[in-house]
């Protein structure tokens, strides 16, 4: 059950082709967090997957850009849970650039495992609603086992 006050969610956390050999020290940084990792996929995207995934930005300059990273090597997708995981994970990684990340302190996953605005080693759902929508992505409910994917989990 939740403890009261609190808001537990679930979150999609993917390390990027970059990082995947940091899992260890990610492991590391969810458990310090008290997150827990509830599902795991190693995977490597094909182009039209990571174009699906980041649909929303498939008018922005960088769009090509991205997919080509994301498509570079493995990544691994991971269901977070936790209170407020979806926000607690976006702090863990820091900003979006890792060059700007590394000019904060404490270091964060960007700031540690990431080069620039493109090699930036992590990425998280920015919402209740992408997090459901994510989740479905990499771990989909209709292949039979566990609950449906909604992020915000009252009851799990
Ligand atoms: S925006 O326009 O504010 O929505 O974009 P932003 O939130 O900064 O970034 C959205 C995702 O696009 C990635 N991104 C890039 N990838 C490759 N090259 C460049 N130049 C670039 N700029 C932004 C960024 O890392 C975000 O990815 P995720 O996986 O969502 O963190």
């Amino acid at each position: 059950g939740n403890k009261l006050g609190s808001k537990k969610e679930r979150t999609l956390a993917m390390i990027k082709p970059d990082a995947v050999n940091k899992m260890g020290d990610i492991l590391q940084m969810i458990n310090d967090a008290n997150l827990i990792l509830t599902k795991a996929k190693m995977t490597k995207l094909t182009w039209k997957q990571a174009a699906d995934f980041y649909t929303e930005h498939q008018t922005k300059s960088f769009f090509n850009n991205l997919v080509q990273f994301m498509t570079s090597g493995p990544v691994v997708a991971m269901e977070l849970m936790g209170d407020e995981a979806v926000s607690v994970w976006r702090r863990i990684l820091g900003p979006t650039d890792s060059g700007v990340a590394r000019k904060e302190a404490p270091p964060s996953l960007r700031a540690q495992f990431g080069t620039d605005g493109t090699r930036n080693a992590g990425h998280g759902s920015d919402s209740l609603a992408s997090a459901a929508r994510e989740l479905e992505f990499f771990f989909p409910s209709t292949a039979g086992h566990g609950p449906a994917n909604t992020a915000n989990c009252t009851d799990c």
